[in-house]
């Protein structure tokens, strides 16, 4: 299933008399191919869930449209637009076994009852929780039920799947492992799906498509790794990688970027030759050492992680209390340097007007 989203905007009245209405998503375009996996990325209270209710028929939009394929589905009942939806909170019915929990959706539905344990049982199989199935939930793991949430919501075999932070609630390694779950599933089935989450590294890591937001405003949408690599604005490069990007106060002079007073990188042409303050972000992994190199750092401690090493440094155009810089563990380093100089790979580092934050190419 297609899905097409068409200036859709949501404005919440205030809730107290005289405040401001809340614009939760404004003017969103995004055009999802049949079968992918698209996460909806951003800080909290950015529109995620908002968006992700208007799709479900949750909520109903201020303006705008939604089509699921060439259907117009922006009024439709949330019942009837064939969805399954997945929660942060399992919602599972506590006094069901796993089976009923699964079957559930069906009984309202005139299906048989071999016919619904079938089914039942394929959605089992197909999120591997099928040995589990006489269980109630209060005798499952955390991951364990957020798969049960996951069968119920495949049961009816829906044209679109809905994750609402499916893996907030599990710990680390089962959210690692739930992540990679729902992709083998969303592959194995094919099923269009938007995929909410907060976390950078989850969005990165299993979406074809991103769709970064702020304050209800799509900033970017693209593939994980083109967004990483050619972010449009301040923001977006902030929010995406681990570590994050560096941030410098600077500007461009004589067609050269200037961090304090040295000059680490050619302008783009479209900053000319003229003077102008920017923001120069530079990737962790941008720095390449050189005892000549064109960017000085005073190093404030060295991490070493095995396969690189972390120079942690301090430079007073920072924006950020610390600068790092992610260096292969095969290179040599001088001992106890107080500060190291580094030359900046052009494709790291990104320029960013200093008053619109946006990218300057
Ligand atoms: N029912 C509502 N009434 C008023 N404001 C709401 C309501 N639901 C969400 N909001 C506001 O809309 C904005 C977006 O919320 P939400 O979509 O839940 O963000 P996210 O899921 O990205 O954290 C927030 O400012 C939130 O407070
Ligand atoms: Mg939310």
């Amino acid at each position: 299933m297609r899905i097409s989203i068409q200036h859709l905007t949501k404005i919440f009245p205030s809730r107290t008399k005289g405040g401001e209405a809340v614009h939760a998503v404004e003017d969103m375009n995004i055009e999802i191919p049949s079968g992918q996996l698209v996460g909806l990325l951003g800080p909290s209270g950015c529109g995620k869930s908002t968006t992700l209710f208007m799709l479900s028929g949750l909520e109903s939009p201020t303006s705008g449209k939604i089509l699921f394929d060439d259907q117009d589905v922006t009024t439709l009942a949330a019942e009837k637009r064939g969805i399954g939806l997945v929660f942060q909170n399992y919602a599972l019915y506590p006094h069901m076994t796993v089976e009923q929990n699964i079957r559930f959706p069906l009984d309202n539905m005139r299906i048989k009852k071999e016919e619904g344990n079938a089914r039942a049982l394929d959605a089992a199989r197909l999120v591997q929780i099928e040995d589990l199935m006489s269980r109630k939930p209060n005798e499952l793991s955390g991951g364990q039920q957020q798969r049960v949430a996951i069968a119920r919501a495949l049961v009816k075999m829906p044209n679109v799947l809905l994750l609402d932070e499916p893996l907030s609630n599990l710990d680390a390694r089962l959210r690692l492992q739930t992540r990679e779950e729902i992709k083998r599933i969303q592959r194995t089935t094919g099923i269009t799906t938007v995929f909410v989450t907060h976390d950078q590294e989850e969005a990165m890591s299993i979406c074809d498509t991103m769709v970064v937001m702020k304050l209800g405003v799509v900033q970017q949408i693209g593939a994980p790794q083109d967004i990483y690599d050619d972010p449009n604005n301040l923001f977006v490069a902030n929010f995406l990688g681990t570590p994050p990007i560096n941030i410098f106060k600077g500007y461009t002079e004589g067609g050269k970027v200037y961090i304090g007073g040295e000059a680490v990188a050619e302008a783009p042409a479209s900053c000319g030759y003229e003077n102008r303050e920017v923001y120069v972000g530079i990737r962790p992994e941008g720095f390449i050492y050189d005892a000549e190199g064109a960017f000085t750092l005073r190093v404030d401690h060295i991490e070493v992680m095995g396969r690189d090493k972390s120079v942690v440094s301090v430079h007073e155009c920072s924006t950020k209390p610390t600068v790092r810089s992610i260096i292969d563990s095969d290179v040599m380093l001088p001992p106890d340097a107080e500060t190291l100089r580094f030359n900046i790979k052009p494709y790291k580092l990104f320029l960013f007007d200093a008053e619109t934050e946006e990218r300057l190419r």
